[in-house]
């Protein structure tokens, strides 16, 4: 019997609703057409929605400036909309998490306009105020949108601090009446009946109180433009902004509320410290492995290193949890591929994250191959950083605007986010003809990259994907086994053991990254290889068990089986 709790065995999929299906045709995405999909993605054989955020926002910074917690926005629906679509969503057995947004609110939020009014109104300390320094503002820190993370209002001739846009002033997690209201919204949600929440940018809740200026021996405009550094340095930059004290504590406070509902409510937080875990496997569930995917190509070198280093950290009693790709990133296609063997590759990576060890987090559009979206000019780009970042490089660096503006359009992270591509239609059956999606959609949408032109197609990827999920919910080893490194060495092929206790199940996952074939020798105490999954078709079921050849991009998962 498996006793792992459902996020465990889940495999979730990150929709970013205003992309994902436009259901009234006026261009954005809604719970209509979200609603619409569920059956798409039971098929698909998902287990989990992480639901970007669906609440009323300006949009500054795509909805991650919240100017209601607890309701929807407008142009998605209702909330009962909302309440239709969880519904469906656990008809089919998917369950929904939500993106919950703690550390700042839009500058909409009425809370902020009660704040900002004046100096003694009740909300003033909700929010993070102090006077300027010397003429300037309170510190020289810098926002991680680049700029300074200070701006001063006008009204009471004061500073509030955002680690993001300006737009999105920070809540002042010491504010006991604050806290409270936030905790209210987190019942909100769970009253409704959502099974968790993915934690938006975990690290920046709490800032060191004493407000400590930067003495690096940089020049002011270089730190107020501290993600531009290198990491190092941005991470010195940081250091009084991020993780200071307090955080474990408030986190072990909401896991205390979550507990408190039956049903095993999960929460995922955006960052890759295991140390949020909690020292008492007390505060988060899951927190992501993005250290996997911190590089130019996933060679087996890189992953081997990564698994080697992440599990010996993983605390005691805490679970992985692996992803490649999500709404800040560039698609995974993009990002790993080589331009030479992409489709392969886009294959292998599939593979890998469903095998490895933990908990996978796909991201709407992957499944098809959706690929990084090159948008044509300023006016198209929705993203504020980016934005942000083109306005700073002609002002500041002295670029020649063609310059900043292909800088900008090549790092945007609207790249990742144009409509999700339904059929090769006009407007990717995304929206209707007549409608104009708020982002372009991929003009790659007429030439196959599109859910109608691969779902019955058996060599498509989305039918890969589909094999491998369907496989992976039925593989006992897959879902809850440990990971055991084969000593393969050089980065052909990347090969390890999945070892389930509980099943005796043993699965053999070898991935060959190379373009041509790979002989590996193996160990496997006279057992054999049982094929319970291949990319190339192979003439044997069982394969004979102390070496193994293996096709360019071969992806091979077998079971081991006394012979
Ligand atoms: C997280 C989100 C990102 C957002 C930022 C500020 O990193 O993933 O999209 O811009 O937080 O809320
Ligand atoms: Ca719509």
């Amino acid at each position: 019997m498996n006793t792992q709790p459902w996020w465990q065995q889940a495999v979730f999929y990150e929709i970013y609703p205003r992309s994902f299906a436009d259901g009234n045709g006026d261009g954005i995405g809604d719970f209509l057409g979200l609603t619409a999909k569920l059956d798409y993605l039971h098929d698909l054989g998902i287990d989990a929605i992480w639901l970007a955020p669906h609440y009323p926002s300006p949009f500054l910074d795509c909805g991650y400036d919240i100017a209601n917690y607890a309701d929807v926005a407008p142009e998605y629906g209702s909330l009962d909309d909302f309440t239709a679509f969880l519904l469906a969503a656990h008809a089919r057995s998917i369950r929904v998490v939500l993106d919950l947004v703690l550390n700042h609110t839009s500058d909409q939020h009425p809370w902020f306009i009660e704040s900002r009014a004046s100096l003694d109104n009740p909300k003033r300390d909700w929010y993070i105020w102090r006077d300027g320094r010397d003429g300037g503002p309170p510190s020289n820190w810098a926002s991680i949108f680049g700029g300074p993370a200070w701006t001063l209002d006008p009204q009471t001739n004061q500073y509030y601090y955002h680690a993001f846009l300006k737009e999105q002033p920070d809540l002042n997690w010491r504010n006991p009446d604050l806290k409270a209201a936030m905790w209210d919204v987190v019942r909100f949600w769970l009253d409704l009946g959502v099974d968790g929440f993915r934690l938006d940018a975990i690290a920046t809740i709490f800032e060191h109180p004493d407000l400590p200026n930067h003495t690096l021996p940089l020049a002011a405009h270089d730190i107020l433009d501290a993600n531009a550094l290198d990491e190092p340095t941005y991470r010195q930059l940081l250091r009084w902004q991020l993780k200071q004290p307090g955080l474990h504590e408030l986190l072990q406070e909401l896991r205390r509320l979550v507990d408190s509902y039956p049903g095993d409510r999960v929460l995922v937080g955006e960052d890759e410290d295991l140390a949020f875990h909690g020292a008492a496997n007390d505060e988060l569930h899951l927190v992501f492995n993005f250290p996997l995917m911190r590089a130019d190509r996933l060679t087996p070198q890189h992953i081997r290193a990564n698994q080697i280093q992440r599990l010996a950290q993983l605390p005691a009693g805490a679970w992985p949890c692996n992803t490649l790709g999500n709404h800040d990133s560039p698609r995974v296609w993009s990002r790993y591929g080589d331009g030479a063997h992409d489709a392969d590759l886009a294959r292998l990576h599939i593979a890998l994250l469903l095998t490895l060890q933990g908990t996978p987090f796909l991201y709407n559009g992957e499944e098809i191959g959706m690929t990084d979206l090159k948008l044509g000019g300023l006016d198209e780009l929705r993203d504020t950083a980016a934005i942000h970042q083109y306005h700073k490089l002609v002002d500041t660096h002295g670029l020649p605007p063609q310059e900043a503006l292909h800088a900008a359009l090549a790092t945007t992270r609207d790249r990742c986010r144009s409509p999700m591509q339904w059929s090769d239609a006009a407007n990717a059956g995304f929206s209707p003809p007549s409608a104009t999606p708020w982002l372009p959609v991929h003009p790659n949408h007429t030439a196959g990259v599109n859910v109608a032109a691969q779902v019955d197609d058996p060599t498509s990827l989305l039918s890969f994907y589909r094999r491998l999920l369907h496989l992976r919910r039925t593989t006992p080893a897959l879902l809850a086994g440990e990971y055991q490194a084969l000593p393969t060495a050089g980065d052909a092929v990347l090969a390890f053991l999945r070892f389930d206790p509980n099943s005796r199940q043993t699965c053999l996952v070898a991935l060959n990254f190379a373009e041509d074939s790979q002989t590996l020798a193996i160990d496997l105490d006279g057992r054999q290889i049982r094929t319970l999954f291949t990319s190339q078709a192979r003439e044997h079921e069982l394969i004979v068990t102390d070496s193994l050849t293996m096709t360019p991009f071969e992806v091979l998962i077998g079971e081991l089986r006394e012979q």
